[in-house]
């Protein structure tokens, strides 16, 4: 047997060692010359030769009419678009407005080709409402397989519909390690939907696709121009961001009273900005969207899809406030929609109103207990206030929901963290490596949530590896004068000294004197410093390090910092040892489990998006100088680029 499965894997027949395309070409053969057999036979009692042709004339009008249907239909060829352009240029404002009258009488006379046009595009309906009946039939069986599920998590469903392009909740500090979404190309434009210019997006629960009658979209006004309208729509369907931009632009001019076109301008201005990446073009999609819902004739359903495009645009360039409105005003009209509320939720959170959150939430949690979404948030806020234990079960069932939304490195980082910090360590390592497995975090140690992934990561370095040998020589052969300037600003005005403010610290006193951070150089602290400055302004990769800081750091006896990890994969962090106590059981580092001490006057360099912990056990102070710098792989033009931390 072992012989034949080589043999076949080739083609070959094992019997014959013939080829078996051979060997199926002379069945071929075979079965043609019965065929022809048949046919011959089949000749002598065939019907008169005219039916024949008669029944081909209708294969080909019925094929020609089908690839003209099925064409138009999956939008190979625009004919709808190609008559209007062709009929447009011979209309008048009499014709308009006997077209609107009597529009197929009309158009049959006065524009053949548009009739013909309108002729596919009623073919065109009436295949989509076939399709749609299908897919409302689909969710008629979908409602009863799901009638057994929760509330919520039906809910959740639109929630994944409404919020996959919700933004991040985005903390200002830069070690928090808070940060919220791994590194992706900012200038992209919100994600445009054009399935949810139909109104889909907007059906409150899945089991109400089953109701014949879509949300209201069209105004009366609106359904005069109709199939202007869906010449546009198609467009867009066909991605054709620009062009669909300049057809609705058109439209609204000559029909300033249509809400629906005024929003689908704003939607066709929203793709041609992601297409061309251009922020003046949200600008104009916004200002559509706004006109939209300001006109008296927008339906409820339209003024809902509108505000919530405009709020994600407004976002999108950092309006944070007036997103934030524009969500409000939504919630006021659907004050029971929680996706709705959701969104306002992390308007809040972005604006850092964490307890406007909270009462968002605490209302979603009253409207549909089991919401993963507003869970996992609620988790959040409750952990930065500093409750572990409350925020442990909220941030769990949130994760373990599965919903959209949920599953983000935040969420698995802070419950890890919340975990560790009430003992319950080992549930903590498991989170920490469940997050791994999803891929919410590069390993279990190295947790940073704004990454470059080809980036190599290890917990320590050699000042070779890290490409910094200069800087290392320069730093530790100055390092008693920037120790005494250390020193000075510490014994002079203690007050300039900064209490660590990012709750990774358990007990104790940590404080920090910043020089640079995120590229910037604090030119007050600078002036009491000079000379450190002056070294480090010759760092490039270390003065110019956006994601980073270099600060004094200085941390009295008994003082514990949590384990915790820094919010990017792109730095690499080098300490310098300035006083460092030898008294009790000595201060140490722990970098992904591995133990290090400082020693005076040397530098030690590790990567700081691995889980580190600190203990100062020693009778005095321990002082260091902390300078971060570009990981070594990162190109001069990422460094440029990245945005800063
Ligand atoms: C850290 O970078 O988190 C700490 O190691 C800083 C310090 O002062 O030890
Ligand atoms: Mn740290």
């Amino acid at each position: 047997m072992s012989g034949v499965y080589p043999s076949n894997l080739h083609g070959y027949d094992v019997k014959t060692n013939k080829s078996r395309y051979h060997n199926a070409r002379l069945r071929v053969q075979d079965a043609q010359k019965s065929k022809s057999d048949d046919v011959g036979t089949a000749k002598i009692e065939s019907s008169p030769p005219t039916n024949k042709k008669l029944i081909s004339i209708l294969v080909v009008m019925t094929v020609v009419t089908w690839g003209l249907a099925t064409t138009a239909y999956f939008g190979v060829v625009d004919y709808k678009a190609i008559l209007s352009r062709g009929t447009r240029l011979t209309r008048t404002d009499i014709a308009e407005f006997a077209a609107s009258l009597y529009p197929l009488q009309y158009d049959s006379v006065r524009h053949p080709l548009r009739s013909f046009g309108n002729l596919l595009s009623a073919m065109d309906d009436f295949i989509s409402d076939f399709f749609v009946a299908e897919r409302a039939r689909f969710h008629i069986i979908d409602k009863r397989r799901t009638s057994l599920m929760s509330a919520s998590n039906r809910l959740k469903r639109i929630i994944d519909l409404g919020s996959r392009d919700t933004e991040p909740v985005v903390e200002s500090k830069a070690e928090t390690d808070q940060v919220v979404e791994a590194d992706k190309p900012k200038v992209e434009a919100p994600k445009t939907s054009t399935k949810s210019d139909s109104g889909e997006k907007a059906a409150k629960d899945p089991g109400e696709v089953t109701k014949k009658k879509k949300p209201k979209t069209l105004s009366d006004e609106d359904k005069r121009i109709l199939s202007e309208i869906k010449i546009g729509e198609k467009l867009l369907q066909q991605k054709k961001g620009e062009k669909a931009w300049k057809f609705f632009k058109d439209l609204t001019k000559t029909n300033p009273d249509c809400p629906k076109a005024k929003y689908l301008e704003g939607k066709a201005a929203e793709m041609t900005a992601s297409q061309q990446r251009s922020n003046p073009m949200i600008g104009l999609a916004i200002e559509a969207f706004s006109t939209a819902v300001q006109m008296k004739n927008c339906p409820k359903e339209l003024k809902k899809l509108s505000l919530t495009a405009k709020s994600e645009n407004e976002g999108f360039l950092g309006r944070m406030k007036p997103a934030l409105e524009t969500q409000r005003t939504l919630a006021r009209l659907y004050p029971k929609d929680v996706s709705i509320l959701n969104k306002l939720g992390v308007r809040f959170l972005m604006l850092g109103k964490n307890s406007a959150a909270k009462k968002v939430y605490q209302e979603v949690l009253r409207l549909a207990p089991n919401d993963g979404f507003a869970l996992v948030h609620m988790g959040f806020i409750v952990k930065q206030e500093g409750s572990w234990e409350e925020a442990i079960p909220l941030l769990k069932k949130g994760t373990d929901s599965n919903e959209p939304g949920t599953q983000e490195g935040k969420f698995y980082f802070h419950l890890g963290d919340a975990l560790h910090r009430t003992n319950r360590t080992a549930e903590a390592k498991a989170v920490y490596e469940q997050g791994a497995e999803r891929g919410l975090f590069r390993s279990k140690y190295q947790r940073s949530l704004y990454n470059v992934e080809r980036l190599t990561g290890k917990p320590f370095w050699t000042p070779e590896e890290a490409g910094v040998k200069e800087y290392v020589r320069r730093l530790e052969s100055n390092w008693k004068s920037i120790r005494d300037e250390a020193l000075s600003v510490m014994d002079m005005e203690k007050g300039l000294f900064l209490l660590e403010e990012e709750s990774l610290k358990d007990t104790g006193e940590w404080r920090q004197f910043t020089l640079f951070a995120r590229g910037h150089r604090d030119e007050n602290n600078c002036r009491r410093v000079p000379k450190t400055c002056s070294i480090i302004e010759r760092m490039p990769n270390a003065r110019g390090c956006r994601r980073g800081q270099v600060k004094f750091s200085v941390m009295m006896p008994g003082t514990h910092v949590w384990p915790h990890t820094g919010p990017t994969n792109c730095r690499l962090r080098m300490h310098l040892g300035l006083v460092i106590p030898r008294t009790g059981s000595g201060a140490r580092l722990a970098c992904a489990g591995e133990m290090r001490t400082w020693t005076e006057g040397k530098v030690l360099i590790f990567d700081d998006s691995f889980e580190h912990e600190v203990w100062q056990e020693a009778e005095s102070f321990r002082l260091i100088l902390i300078v971060d710098i570009w990981h070594p792989e990162l190109t001069e033009q990422e460094k440029k680029t990245l945005t800063s931390i």
